[in-house]
């Protein structure tokens, strides 16, 4: 099975964007720019996050970037019920035209302390009910049924019939490209997971060790069969991609370097456990403690000593500093030969799709595709072009190592030759 590598596509920016002296001030035109990095360079596509209150909507960057790009795919992500389904329905089919067929939504459900800021209020629990709804009624109403819904939530009334005809009409003369948009989203906790296994077509987590990923793509992929579906996986990660190990490790201690430990103290107290403290909490993994109580006595550990897995890295990043474990902020370390291996580990351990980022998001994006790209097999519906001629002759692509090392009579490496 090949994968899918797709690119971020939302502000901040910057060498080292969760410091303030390390973000720069964007603006529609480095979108742009963005954009039209990850549309040419190949990726799959692109997370748009939801931002918070104060990022960008994420329909109007699809819609304003469609005519700047050809072939990346759009992944916005929404909270269920800021929009009416029947709205969303219609932005869905307008951005979908625009794009000729490059619109998916990530289906993010929100939290308790989002959601009624903008709002909406809503249990989690129940928020997952509700939320399916609501996605169920999109999709019908996207596909163009006059039926309406009738819900516990949502309820609309079907097309008046008169109504109805010219909607047909209006379909029928329409270009249409997708049949229905791809759900793609998350969720990890109970309710979160059957709402998944429902609903969507891709599921996506953040990364863990590799085995560890695929035991809980495993878990949902069992409870999507309950309902006779199946899904496949996807996972978000930064990354850090250079020619050699020791080059990818430097910058890892630069952005070490960059980092102050506020930043880690902030990222711990979001990821303790309910009712610890920061003075109080201890690590079950030796490792973990002795880089809290490093950061408890004002310092940062090493780069190196966040390395929980060859090549996973829980340094410092934009979505937080997992002291504590990996989450959103997960991070890809090492030579495209050993990162390359590792994301093969996971492929091998389910996961189809890698939404990565790294920062400058241009200069990184540049980076990943001319390292990583001719050392996978791509699944991105296109031909994937290739930066670099001399390079593509050092790091053959996969099929061609073994015939290459034979030609050559060199000794394939072994990292590579295990994954
Ligand atoms: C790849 C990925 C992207 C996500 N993007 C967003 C986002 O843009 N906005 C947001 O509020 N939450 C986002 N989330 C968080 C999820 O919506 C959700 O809160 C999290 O997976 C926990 O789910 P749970 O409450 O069911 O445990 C994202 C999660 C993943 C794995």
């Amino acid at each position: 099975m090949a994968v899918k590598l797709l690119w971020y596509l939302t502000e901040p920016d910057g060498p080292v964007p969760w410091e303030n002296d390390g973000r720069w001030t964007t603006g529609f035109d480095h979108l742009q720019q963005l954009a039209t990095s990850i549309d040419k360079l190949g990726y799959y596509g692109a997370l748009l996050a939801t931002g918070g209150g104060f990022g960008n909507d994420v329909n109007t960057v699809a819609a304003a970037l469609a005519a700047q790009t050809k072939r990346m795919r759009f992944v916005a992500a929404l909270y269920p019920g800021l929009i009416a389904p029947a709205k969303l329905a219609q932005i869905a089919r307008t951005i979908d035209r625009f794009t000729e067929g490059r619109l998916i939504y990530n289906v993010v459900n929100g939290s308790d302390a989002m959601l009624p800021s903008m709002g909406f209020h809503i249990t989690h629990d129940e928020r997952y009910d509700f939320s399916f709804e609501y996605w169920d009624a999109f999709r019908k109403l996207y596909s163009g049924s006059p039926d309406g819904y009738e819900g516990e939530y949502i309820k609309i009334a079907p097309y008046p019939p008169a109504l109805a005809g010219m909607v047909k009409r209006q379909q029928s003369s329409a270009i249409q490209y997708q049949p229905n948009i791809p759900l793609w989203g998350a969720g990890t906790s109970a309710p979160g997971v059957a709402h998944s296994a429902k609903l969507l077509d891709v599921y996506l987590s953040f990364a863990d060790k590799p085995h560890l990923l695929g035991e809980k793509f495993k878990r949902v992929g069992a409870e999507a069969a309950k309902h006779g579906r199946k899904l496949t996986f996807g996972t978000r990660l930064q990354i850090i991609v250079r020619e050699t190990e020791e080059e990818a490790w430097e910058y890892a201690q630069y952005l070490v370097d960059r980092t102050s430990v506020q930043y880690a103290k902030d990222s711990i107290l979001r990821q303790l456990p309910p009712g610890e403290t920061f003075e109080g909490y201890r690590s079950p993994d030796p490792q973990v403690q002795k880089n809290l109580e490093s950061i408890r006595a004002g310092k940062l550990p090493k780069a190196r000593d966040y390395e929980i897995y060859p090549n996973i890295w829980t340094g410092p990043a934009l979505h937080g500093f997992n002291v504590l474990g990996p989450l959103a902020g997960t991070t890809l370390v090492g030579s495209a030969e050993n990162v390359a291996a590792r994301i093969r580990e996971f492929e091998a351990n389910g996961t189809h799709a890698f939404i990565l980022s790294g920062w400058p998001l241009i200069e990184e994006a540049h980076r990943v595709a001319d390292l990583l790209f001719p050392l996978l097999d791509l699944d991105h519906g296109f031909e994937v072009p290739q930066l670099s001629s001399v390079r593509r002759s050092r790091y053959p692509l996969r099929g061609e190592r073994h015939a290459q090392a034979a030609e050559e009579s060199i000794t394939p490496d072994p990292v590579t030759q295990a994954a």
